[in-house]
């Protein structure tokens, strides 16, 4: 970041130049961890959907590389997933060099395969890890009969009980997600559909299956669909929701899913703050819990954010973990493991005051922000306060400033950006987002990641995370407590890696 690119973030993944969204193809192999995603190489708005590509070793420090399928105006290469063919079951590799197999949707334009605006999954392998890349000859590999405007987004995941692979994709415009089932990544059979269940909103996107092992639940295992909607999330426009169920290699079912229609609340979400969109996981990832990439946008407002010459940036990669939570399954969101060395090392911004009590009004806590990025750990304990948190990227009088903070009234934890600079280039810039969270022995323990333009609000001891963007003013690097309403606890750390 510098004062002429004040919003760059430190540690997220941005392209150098030009419009970002979904993270597409994340895939691991041989120690690189390669993120494809939707890009346009000709501008910084939405357009000429290509598939741009970095890599990285530690999931925090990443290498731009050329793009890796650029649209045409016969076909733009819109999201979808990338599988590592071990057994060169496609044939389109050699045992000795299997292929890496991409699986995207194909919008077609003039001259396309299909008829201008028809969507259909397409393949396209490469035989040198990811550099260079090939489209089938036979693309597109799966078509809606007769057509369809809106069949996109194919997360492939290998099935091993059945030795298939899956692919899921939705048809957006009517909220269904449809399985396939492969056995060579060519030829794609209908398995079954998902719907009906959940918030609906107005499209529903880049779905995922995912098998997740229960924590604690001595080998129990059980599955997990990850979907973003668009609009109708938790904080206004794009969100995530997930289902937590059971899949019997044709049919996935979930338990105790909302009702379509019942409060937004009764879903379940990813994260409760407006920009975490289109995460997906990592194909391949070591670590044994799924590993995913989200983009940090809302489709509210994703194209009128002020950065330039860039727009769009991942998530930090989090990890996901499967808890029984108050008669139900639920996510809980961290930081991946893979991720936090190189994050605690690259995150700066050691604080000062570490332990404080603060009784009306706002302190203090210090610290150098060169790095204009920080991980802290923060202890709230709230006591009699109505309300008590940090000001983050805040004036030295914390009039302005990101407000992450818990109201005791209401139990919840609130992300408040609607002091925190830039926030009038789109009347959709929601103001502030919020979540329940329990305290334990009084307390709420969070893991807060703050890029130059962005927070990540974690709770280790709880299912919600928040995450918002925010743009603020250059010169606004304090950090301060504050209370409101009665005195409270406020302990601050860098956080140990
Ligand atoms: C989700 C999405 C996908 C689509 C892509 C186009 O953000 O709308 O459904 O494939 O973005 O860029």
């Amino acid at each position: 970041p510098s004062a002429q690119d004040p919003w760059r973030p430190a540690v997220h993944l941005t392209a150098e130049r030009n419009w970002i969204n979904d993270p597409n193809g994340l895939v691991y192999e041989n120690g690189t961890y390669h993120a494809f995603y939707q890009h346009n190489p000709h501008g910084n708005f939405w357009g000429n959907m290509s598939w741009g590509h970095s890599t990285s070793t530690d999931l925090i420090h990443w290498t731009q590389q050329p793009v890796a399928m650029e649209a045409s105006e016969a076909e733009e290469i819109f999201s979808g997933a990338i599988v590592l063919d071990k057994e060169n079951a496609s044939g389109l590799g050699t045992a000795g060099n299997p292929p890496m197999v991409a699986l995207y949707t194909s919008a077609y334009g003039k001259g396309g395969a299909r008829p201008a605006g028809v969507q259909a999954q397409s393949l396209a392998y490469s035989l040198d890890h990811g550099k260079t890349w090939q489209k089938y000859k036979g693309n597109p590999v799966l078509d809606l009969a007769p057509s369809n405007n809106n069949f996109r987004d194919p997360k492939v995941t290998w099935y091993e009980p059945g030795g298939y692979w899956v692919m899921t994709t939705v048809v957006a415009d009517a909220q269904v997600v449809k399985l396939f089932k492969s056995t060579d990544l060519l030829h794609w059979d209908h398995l079954s559909d998902f719907s009906g269940v959940g918030a609906q909103g107005g499209l529903w996107e880049v779905p995922e299956l995912l098998q997740m092992d229960v924590a604690g639940g001595n080998g129990l295992k059980k599955w997990v669909m990850l979907l973003s909607i668009n609009p109708g999330g938790i904080a206004g426009g794009s969100g995530m929701q997930y289902f937590v169920g059971d899949f019997d290699g044709r049919t996935f079912t979930a338990e105790n899913a909302a009702k379509p229609g019942a409060p937004l609340t009764d879903s379940q979400w990813l994260d409760y703050g407006a920009d975490y969109y289109a995460a997906n996981s990592i194909s391949g990832a070591p670590g044994g819990k799924p590993v995913l990439l989200g983009w940090m946008g809302n489709w509210d407002y994703a194209q009128d954010v002020p950065t330039t010459p860039w727009r769009g940036a991942m998530a930090v990669p989090r990890e996901l973990e499967l808890l029984r939570d108050g008669g139900r399954y639920a996510l809980r969101s961290g930081i991946a493991a893979a991720a936090s060395g190189a994050l605690g090392e690259a995150a700066g911004g050691e604080v000062r005051r570490r332990n404080l009590t603060v009784d009306g009004g706002a302190e203090p806590l210090g610290g150098d922000f060169t790095a204009r990025s920080q991980l802290l750990d923060v202890e709230l304990e709230p006591g009699e306060a109505a309300e008590t948190g940090l000001v983050l990227r805040s004036s030295a009088d914390g009039s302005s400033g990101l407000r992450v903070s818990y109201e005791r009234a209401t139990g919840t934890l609130k992300v408040d950006r609607s002091r925190a600079g830039t926030g009038n280039f789109s009347r959709l810039f929601s103001p502030y987002h919020q979540a329940k969270v329990p305290l334990r022995d009084g307390k709420l323990r969070l893991r807060i990641l703050l890029d130059s333009s962005s927070v990540e609000v974690f709770t280790p001891d709880s299912t919600v995370a928040i995450t918002d963007t925010f743009f603020p003013a250059w010169d606004d690097t304090e950090t301060l407590a504050f209370s409101r309403g009665g005195a409270a606890e406020v302990r601050v750390s860098s956080a140990a890696p």
